[in-house]
């Protein structure tokens, strides 16, 4: 996730924006860049990779007086990360840094293009700057051109902006992403897009709310929203660096699994246009003469890879197996030119998902990646990729990867099925609800918190579920296993019979998936069944369930795939309190890795 910092007053700015960014470093970027106004002049530094190599840059580079600055950290959503994608992006005379993405931005560019504007960069950024200094031609005054600028805009973004057009002010909006404006006694005014860079810095701060506006200059800051002037709220400023990370939150893996429902919407975001998936980075022809899809992955993103195969085959009609990267190398696999081949990875890095993507390439099939990571190995090998935005991934235990990568390949069932002229209007509806269901509520975290107390010691624990649930069992057990050290199993609930049902005694802790909008019959006899052998039985279902020992009721939906959701944040919240009453380091479990490069 891309990073914000800006910066009014007399300090050396440079130093204060680099090492700002710096502590925004944990949440992943692949350049940086800076841009300062001293005495009316603008000097600006960009580099590609660590922000080392932004410091090397502007080395010889410092403020004497007073001034203004705005920095940034890009992960990179629209173009490659290289210099001229990196922000502050630059008009004639203004500069920007931007974070979220701007849906309109392809309508607006060739507005501008029309216009004349010269556009060097892929980012939909770069349309900010052009869009600013279009309007203050006809405006004349800065802050109608913002605002103006700001009103054309669809889409998720932290917006800081300079300009030699007000040579002392930072112009400043949210909507969607975090930005926050500290202040402290000696009149400096510090922006970021989390608390770390402001600690020792500021002594209080304002968390701006979505469609928050206006500017700040060394005498004062302007806040609007709808039109109205506001009064901005500041609180003292907490002191330690790792909770600021953190966001407050215990663990990271905590705050990953609270941020779903932004990042759901990144993803989302400029892919569902007008009841139709776009997909910028696939061509019309890419999936000519694709007769079936073989999906290949390890871990929870092979669980994401098992679940969408129930899309692609009910929602696409695409024949679609799946394999687990690891043995599909050395099994001597048959693979045919008529075969999608998608691996899926959070870091694009795993060497066994990596290998596998190369025996396809090698064997002439047209390869598509799902991944988090721009740049990484297997999207420079991949034929295509489509990128999940979910942001850095800290914890160990993945989750909001998972959720971001099941989002874009719901979609991409989605747009299979549009290619073939299927109508897909009332799913993308319900795609659009699921960002709403991945919000935490804290009476449901409280509950799972309360029950956890319940699992710390069994035998084992049975996750079960069917159909596209079956996957998400695999993942509730995987998710359990890793950071609570507890055994754990994910099993399809029909197979309970063929044997794992000798296991069933109450220290055998079954969770039991029931939606009610799939095979809810089913499921239910499957979990009778053990309950009358006497299973421990936690049910997760929005239909009340008497035989139950403990029961999470979740929302009334009509559709099985925000019951996945739902689900799906629950079984991460489950493991997570587990473990922690545990005592462990949910964060760094024991003999894990977070990118396994080895096989
Ligand atoms: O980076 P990748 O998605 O390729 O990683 C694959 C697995 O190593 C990863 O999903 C692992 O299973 C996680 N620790 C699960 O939480």
């Amino acid at each position: 996730m891309c990073g914000i910092v800006g910066y009014i007053g007399k300090r050396e700015i440079k130093s204060f924006l680099i090492e700002g960014l710096k502590e925004l470093e944990y949440r992943g970027y692949d350049s940086a860049g800076i841009a300062i106004i001293e005495n009316e002049s603008m000097h600006v530094f960009k580099a590609v990779g660590k922000i080392k190599n932004l410091e090397e840059k502007a080395k010889d580079f410092k403020t004497k007086e007073f001034g203004i600055g705005i920095g940034h950290t890009r992960w990179a959503t629209h173009g490659k990360p290289t210099e001229l994608n990196a922000h502050p992006h630059l008009g004639e005379f203004s500069y920007v840094v931007h974070n979220g993405i701007i849906e309109n931005y392809k309508e607006l560019k060739k507005e501008l293009e029309n216009k004349g504007y010269k556009f060097i960069s892929q980012t939909d950024t770069e349309t900010i700057v052009h869009l600013f200094e279009e309007n203050f031609k006809h405006k004349k005054d800065p802050f109608k051109a913002f605002k103006d600028t700001i009103s054309k805009l669809k889409g998720a973004y932290a917006i800081l902006l300079i300009s030699k057009a007000s040579p002392n002010t930072i112009f400043f909006a949210k909507n969607g992403s975090p930005l926050i404006i500290g202040k402290n006694s000696k009149n400096e005014i510090f922006f970021a897009s989390s608390d770390a860079p402001l600690i020792g810095y500021a002594d209080e701060v304002s968390y701006l709310d979505d469609g928050v506006f206006g500017y700040a200059d060394k005498e004062k800051i302007k806040a609007f929203k709808d039109s109205q002037e506001i009064n901005l709220e500041f609180k003292p400023l907490t002191m330690e660096k790792e909770f600021a990370q953190k966001g407050g939150f215990r663990f990271f893996m905590e705050k990953e699994i609270y941020e779903q429902s932004r990042v759901v919407s990144e993803t989302i975001m400029g892919r569902a246009i007008d009841g139709k998936i776009v997909f910028e980075e696939l061509e019309k022809n890419f999936f000519e003469g694709i007769e079936n899809i073989k999906i290949c992955a390890c871990g929870t993103s092979y669980h994401a890879g098992l679940s969408s195969s129930y899309l692609f085959e009910r929602i696409s009609k695409i024949p679609t197996s799946v394999e687990i990267a690891s043995e599909f190398r050395y099994k001597k696999p048959l693979l045919n030119k008529n075969t999608l081949f998608i691996v899926i990875s959070q870091s694009g890095e795993t060497a066994d998902t990596l290998e596998a993507l190369k025996m396809a390439k090698n064997a002439g099939l047209k390869t598509l990646a799902i991944c988090n990571v721009d740049n990484s190995s297997i999207v420079r090998i991949a034929d295509k990729t489509i990128l999940t935005r979910a942001g850095i991934e800290k914890g160990v235990a993945s989750t909001k990867a998972f959720a971001t990568q099941m989002m874009v390949l719901w979609m991409l069932s989605l747009y299979l099925a549009q290619i073939k002229g299927f109508d897909i209007s009332k799913e993308i509806d319900v795609l659009l609800k699921v960002p709403k269901v991945l919000i935490v509520e804290n009476s449901l975290h409280e509950k799972i918190k309360r029950l956890s107390k319940r699992y710390l010691h069994g035998h084992g624990f049975f996750y079960i579920g069917r159909d596209i649930f079956y996957p998400l069992a695999l993942e509730g057990a995987l998710k359990l296993k890793e950071i609570s050290y507890l055994h754990a199993e994910g099993y399809p609930a029909g197979e309970m019979k063929h044997g794992p049902i000798a296991l069933a005694d109450p220290e055998l802790f079954t969770i039991a998936l029931m939606p009610k909008n799939l095979l809810y019959d089913k499921i239910k006899s499957n979990v009778e069944e053990l309950s009358a052998r006497d299973s421990t039985i936690l049910a997760i279902s929005p239909i009340e369930f008497e035989i139950a020992d403990d029961f999470i009721k979740i929302k009334e939906q009509n559709h099985y795939m925000l019951e996945y959701f739902e689900m799906m944040l629950i079984i991460q919240l489950l493991a997570m309190e587990i473990a922690i009453r545990l005592g462990n380091d949910v964060d760094m479990p024991r003999n894990l890795a977070k990118s396994v490069t080895v096989e």
